[in-house]
């Protein structure tokens, strides 16, 4: 059983009435987005990719995870944001977040070229100090300056140890499949090169090369996230609002977003899925939040973070929605012994495992939240492997593309991500920006 919504906690905020009212605007998003009329429809290859994907490069995903496997102890995954999201919210929730400490037959992977920051970048190249490395670097443009920085200092590092034609056979390279100057570089170099399809965007591009690359290095069944995708796809179909949870998702989040609601919280009690809310936090942002519309994604680990934001969410402003992802079946479990002194006075607890705890939490959350205020969704997920995560990407991917037809929004666009850009490129004196670098100095004074 995939990703189930359970709508009991929207009940004293929401009537069935008014979420019905929405359903005809869901139902016509539907249709745009089937059709392909609406705003950025250029951009919905997404839709069929689970099942309508390049089967000979798929192989060679694989064959190149394999090398990588055997020849390399590091691999460096370089990206930012759809480029680099994914494979890391994957790698960490389908293996752990201590990845990289496990005892493992696969590659320490690291992420680099998602900041500028080089002390970050200095920590990498310092563990990278006798060790056999690979690079993949993706970026769909070509021309990201983050990842392009990092490829850079990455790629002379490998040409010092391995010489220039050894570092050829180190590198792989996911990217636009005809444009761009890191397909120009790609082509005149002859690294082995990945294609991301014309019709992806960055941040629905995690079930192509971009994510399925370092996702295989990692030691994941890819054909499993495939088929996981590929089951959403099929069920996922329908305009029927009320059975598709994916649509009444999306129905529910725009009607509590209607009555004044701005910001949602995906919520989880796994710590291994913080990342997966770093990719969802960038898919509904990048997706909705423009023409000053949207809800403002944000997330947090509890138990964790309600040390820290559940007073907020408990008491403060009542602008706040939680999506809360309620695991059923954690990866593995702790048995809780009785003890004799019972000088922490847990006994209370002997004889259960650590899970009923970590559960007992979340309903005694959904409780007091949903009392104190806000609104809470629960997204019910089964247990966590390859086959869910792929029904999940898909489902938030559908989930967000409804949701921003909804808003009447182009949700394959992202213009605002160009203004730092811009200010950045003239501060640093990049040619064709003169002009505009003397006006923001003068304001910098
Ligand atoms: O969703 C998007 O398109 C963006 O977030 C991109 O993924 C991000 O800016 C990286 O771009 P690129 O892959 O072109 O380097």
């Amino acid at each position: 059983m995939p990703l189930k919504l359970n709508a009991n906690y929207i009940k004293g905020f929401l009537t069935e009435a008014e979420i019905n009212a929405i359903y005809p605007e869901i139902k016509a998003a539907h249709k745009t987005l089937h059709e392909g009329t609406g705003k950025g429809n250029d951009f919905l290859g997404w839709l069929n990719l689970p099942t309508d994907y390049d089967k000979e490069e798929f192989c060679r995903i694989k064959a190149a995870a394999a090398k990588i496997k055997k020849d390399s102890d590091i691999l460096i995954v370089i990206g930012i944001g759809g480029s680099y999201l994914g494979a890391r919210a994957a790698i960490e929730l389908l293996r752990s977040p201590f990845y990289n400490n496990l005892k493992k037959d696969t590659p320490d992977i690291f992420f680099a070229g998602n900041n500028i920051n080089p002390t970050y970048l200095n920590e990498i190249l310092s563990i990278c100090e006798g060790k056999d490395i690979s690079i993949n670097v993706i970026s769909k443009s070509g021309t990201t300056t983050e990842p392009a920085l990092a490829f850079r200092i990455f790629r002379e590092l490998l040409e010092k140890k391995y010489g220039v034609d050894g570092a050829k056979g180190r590198i792989y390279c996911t990217t636009d499949k005809a444009r761009g100057t890191l397909k120009q570089l790609c082509n005149e170099q002859g690294y082995e090169t990945f294609g991301i399809p014309d019709d992806v965007g960055g941040r629905f591009s995690v079930l192509t090369a971009v994510g399925l690359l370092p996702i295989a290095v990692a030691g994941i069944d890819i054909d499993a996230i495939m088929n996981g995708a590929a089951t959403a796809q099929k069920e996922l179909d329908n305009d029927d609002v009320s059975s598709n949870d994916c649509y009444r998702y999306a129905a529910i989040r725009n009607c509590l977003y209607r009555k004044g609601k701005a910001i949602e919280m995906l919520v989880s009690y796994e710590p291994a899925f913080t990342m997966m809310a770093e990719w969802f936090k960038q898919l509904f942002g990048e997706s909705e939040g423009k023409e000053n519309k949207g809800l403002f994604p944000s997330s947090a680990t509890f138990s964790t973070d309600l040390h820290s934001m559940g007073q907020y969410i408990q008491q403060g402003e009542r602008i706040l929605i939680e999506t809360v992802m309620d695991i059923k079946k954690p990866k593995s479990d702790l048995y809780i012994d009785n003890d004799a002194a019972n000088a922490d006075g847990l006994n209370f607890l002997s004889g259960q495992n650590m899970s009923v705890v970590n559960r007992k939490a979340l309903e005694g959350t959904i409780l007091a939240h949903t009392e104190g205020g806000v609104p809470n969704i629960v997204l019910e997920l089964p247990e966590i492997n390859e086959h869910e995560f792929g029904y999940m990407v898909y489902f938030f991917e559908k989930a967000c593309a409804i949701s921003g037809y909804t808003l009447n929004v182009n949700p394959f666009d992202q213009p605002g991500v160009e203004s730092y850009k811009k200010n950045m490129f003239a501060l640093l004196g990049k040619p064709g920006y003169e002009d505009m670098k003397a006006e923001l100095e003068a304001k910098l004074k």
